[in-house]
């Protein structure tokens, strides 16, 4: 990665997911391929478990000394607003889980909602190593609201799946929502979750606003050009032509009493939209059961 620090910002934010891509492409033909010598047959579950390879591979813990640099900047900050009882969102092998130290003073308990059921053993270790250590709990589920529900029953959090309404002072959603199939869906699903007055934070990678002056027509370009090589395949559903903000925003006035949210990056394929979206009303339900 030396000789790639060395490339112009421009450049590099054009190129990096190429790079990404080509390592996605490469741990799933490596486990076709061993799925195919071993077995005669493909491993089931090959894409979700060749994403799980992969994102361990680019996703270590970061070393807290070592200085943050792109999207890594946006990260610490936003996670200082989580209080209270926590969801965080498809949190990956947790490689983010260290960040939250600001803040666990604050945090009574965190959830974290991850469907690579693969990832979860490092999930662990990586929350057992962080300032969270048992507060935080594993749940198998996606970002819908029966899932989550249902897995809250499981672990004692609520007795029945519609005490899930109202649950959570933060819900936490990093690098996630451009992997869900239903975004619009999965925020009414998120919103639901939230207490009245609970935040949203996001941080996500979005569609470049290129018609804008902040953006830029050739990162536009790429993003569809890297989707047409098979982006979303390789990478986890992933798509780099949502436009996330847009979706926040939609209603806004309806649901949010603020909506604090900001574009970085504009001229790199990786645009993201960072910040916090407060729901309207009043805190004024009681922690979950046994927290
Ligand atoms: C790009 S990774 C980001 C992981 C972590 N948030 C980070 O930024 O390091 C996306 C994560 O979202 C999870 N994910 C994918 N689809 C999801 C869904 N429908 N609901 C919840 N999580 C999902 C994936 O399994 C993966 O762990």
């Amino acid at each position: 990665m030396s000789l790639l620090n060395h490339l112009p910002p421009f450049i590099l934010g054009l190129i990096e997911p190429g790079i990404l891509l080509y390592l996605a492409i490469r741990a799933y033909t490596t486990l076709l391929l061993q799925g195919l010598l071993q077995n005669g047959h493909p491993p089931p579950s090959l894409r979700s478990k060749a994403f799980g390879k992969f994102w361990e591979r680019i996703s270590p813990v970061p070393d807290p000394a070592a200085p943050l640099i792109g999207s890594a900047t946006l990260v610490p900050p936003l996670l200082t607003n989580a209080t209270g009882t926590v969801l965080d969102v498809g949190p990956g092998n947790g490689s983010l889980i260290a960040r939250f130290t600001p803040a666990a003073p604050h945090i009574t308990h965190i959830y974290g909602a991850e469907p690579a059921t693969a990832l979860h053993k490092t999930l662990r270790t990586n929350a057992d190593a962080s300032d969270l250590g048992r507060k935080y709990e594993i749940l198998a589920a996606d970002a819908t609201f029966p899932s989550i529900a249902r897995e809250l029953v499981r672990v004692g959090a609520i007795t029945a799946p519609d005490d899930a309404r109202g649950t959570f002072d933060t819900i936490v959603c990093v690098r996630v929502l451009c992997s869900v199939p239903d975004l619009r869906g999965t925020i009414s699903d998120l919103y639901r979750l939230l207490k009245p007055g609970g935040k949203l934070l996001v941080c996500e990678h979005t569609a470049n606003p290129w018609r804008t002056s902040k953006g830029s027509v050739i990162a536009r370009a790429m993003q569809t050009v890297y989707m047409l090589m098979g982006w979303s395949y390789f990478v986890g559903d992933c798509e780099l032509t949502r436009d996330i903000e847009d979706e926040l925003r939609r209603d806004a006035r309806g649901r949010w009493e603020s909506v604090d949210v900001e574009r970085h990056f504009g001229r790199a394929v990786f645009t993201y939209v960072s910040g916090v979206l407060v729901k309207k009303g009043r805190p004024n339900r009681a922690a979950l059961v046994g927290h």
